[in-house]
């Protein structure tokens, strides 16, 4: 078996945006593409968690991370090119996406499945992937080999009794990777 060993440095000169950055899997991202020379841009709802990452990075001596606060729950199409407009004037460019941010809603039976829950599932697991990733496609074609990483889940690709709107928007999710970027 193969083990790979990034280089250090290997994503020096990168501007990486994470969703969901306050926390798991989005912190410890956002930490190790610091760590290899990443400036990574932190997106999250709670400023606090944030600024935890934020401090932690800089206490690396890794680049100088950025913070977009934001509620994917109100993203709008306006705040999603605020962003992208945000990101290439103070950046040029954007190398990498990684679509992490997600809410599991809760585990149930259709009929007791709130339709406000599968709203707000579907806003921040799938909406604002989409309309993040839209925005920024044109910041994305400024660097020379750009990426978009999504996250999905193994109810993505399988459901599994009750996980409701959230196995639906992980098979949204797989959707989108094959049907949107090329
Ligand atoms: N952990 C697992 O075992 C697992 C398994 C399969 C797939 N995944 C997928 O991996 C990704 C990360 O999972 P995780 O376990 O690291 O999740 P997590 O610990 O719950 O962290 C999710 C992050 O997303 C942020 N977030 C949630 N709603 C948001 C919103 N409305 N606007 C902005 N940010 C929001 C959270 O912010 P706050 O910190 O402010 O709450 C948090 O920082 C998700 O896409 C999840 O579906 C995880």
């Amino acid at each position: 078996m193969t083990r790979f060993e990034p280089s250090d440095n290997c994503l020096k000169d990168k501007v990486i945006l994470v969703t969901g950055a306050g926390a798991g899997i989005g912190r410890e991202a956002a930490i190790h593409y610091a760590k290899y020379g990443a400036t990574v841009i932190l997106l999250g709802r709670t400023t606090e968690k944030l600024e935890q990452v934020y401090d932690e990075i800089e206490a690396l001596g890794a680049p100088q991370p950025a913070i977009i606060p934001m509620d994917l729950q109100h993203l709008s199409e306006e705040h999603a090119q605020q962003i992208a407009d945000k990101i290439e004037q103070e950046f040029g460019k954007l190398d990498g996406l990684l679509n992490n941010a997600s809410i599991l809603g809760t585990l149930t039976a259709i009929e007791q499945y709130s339709y406000d829950t599968w709203q707000q599932v579907m806003q921040v697991n799938v909406n604002s992937v989409f309309l993040l990733t839209k925005h920024l496609i044109p910041v994305l074609r400024k660097a020379d080999q750009s990426s978009v990483i999504f996250t999905s889940s193994g109810v993505g690709n399988q459901g599994r009794a009750y996980w409701g709107a959230y196995s639906v928007s992980k098979f949204a999710t797989e959707g989108a990777c094959s049907s949107f970027i090329r």
